[in-house]
Parts: structure tokens; sequence; C-alpha cells
């Protein structure tokens, strides 16, 4: 859903429950209704924050390759996820979601230059799998930045939610593949 009309529904969602919670306040305020419509409006910002959460990615340990150079560009790239992710959330507008966008496009294509290096420089003899999987991933990127182009709107979320889920498998799943290969020959 376009996050501005998110936001605008969340507000009127708000505005609707206060003048509830307060007109039941005065007509009946002995109704437990009328005091289950005050708590639901308290708990409103905890509920929204546990809600808009649910976008955000957290680095755990299972994620580590093992090698602290690409767990530190690992953690960079979750990072700069989540800070796409804010500035659609707290519509901070067309120019910053580009900027962050385009900020995680070019750190990608930097981390994955440099697990390719690595593992050209070792040998590693998945390397030109792995490379054809970071190649897939830059050209669905540019078709997700052709969709954002036509449709700022609707397609950011969309680009979020794949960049996210595919970073993620990749991190958990192809690049853990080469870690103790990597690790044996030294790097770190
Ligand atoms: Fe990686
Ligand atoms: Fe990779």
């Amino acid at each position: 859903m376009n996050n501005k009309i998110r936001m605008f529904g969340v507000a009127i969602l708000i505005l609707a429950l206060i003048t509830a919670a307060i007109l039941a306040v005065i007509s009946s305020p002995a109704n437990p209704l009328t005091w289950l419509l005050v708590a639901l409006l308290v708990l409103m910002p905890v509920i929204y924050r546990k809600l808009s959460k649910k976008h955000y990615v957290e680095w755990k340990q299972e994620y580590s390759v093992g090698i602290d150079s690409i767990d530190r560009q690992h953690k960079k790239l979750i990072g700069l996820i989540n800070n796409l992710q804010a500035a659609v959330n707290y519509s901070t507008g067309a120019e910053f979601e580009r900027e962050a966008l385009d900020e995680l496009v070019d750190y990608t294509r930097t981390h994955f230059s440099y697990e390719e290096g690595l593992m050209e420089q070792n040998g590693y003899p998945e390397f030109a799998a792995h490379r054809a999987e970071h190649e897939l991933m830059i050209s669905r990127v540019e078709q997700v930045l052709a969709e954002y182009q036509k449709n700022p709107d609707t397609a950011m979320q969309n680009a979020i939610d794949f960049l996210r889920d595919w970073l993620i498998n990749h991190i958990n799943g192809t690049d853990k593949q080469y870690s103790s290969y990597l690790i044996d020959r030294g790097v770190t």
C-alpha cells in the first residue's frame, strides 16, 4: 500500500479512537467497553511500533560466515536495508528514499566484487556458480529499479522486500558455503 495512504489511515484511526474514547468516558464511564477503548488508545504506539518492526532486519549470530571482513560488510548491508525501510516508514520524501535505495544498491555491488575477488584469488571451486548468483541478483535489482522509476509509490516496498529477502537468504545460504574453504586459506 502507498505509504502516505497508510500513514493517513493510521492518523484517521487514532483520531476516531480518541473521539470514541472521549465520548465513551463522558457518556458511560462505568462501561468496561469505555476502558477497553482507552486501553487500546494508550497501546496504539506500541502496536504500531510492533507492526512496523517486522519490516526491519536484525543481525543474528547465525548469519556469520566466520570471516570478519565479510561479516562487517553483511552487517553494513543489513543497516542500509533498515535505513531504506526507515526512509519509507517515516515518509522522508522521494529524494531521501532514492538516495537510500542507491546507497544500498551501490554497496551491494561493492560487496559482491569483494567476495568475488576473494573467491577468485583463492581458487574457490564454486566461484563461477556463486558469481552467477550475484549477477542474477544485479539483473533483478535493475528490473526493480526500472519498476521503481515508473511507479515510485507502490514499487518501493516491493523493492525493499525483494532486496531484504534475497540478501538474507544469500548471506545465510550461498555465502556460508565458502566459509570453511576461505578460512582454511587464511582469509579473515
Ligand atoms: Fe555476501
Ligand atoms: Fe555472495
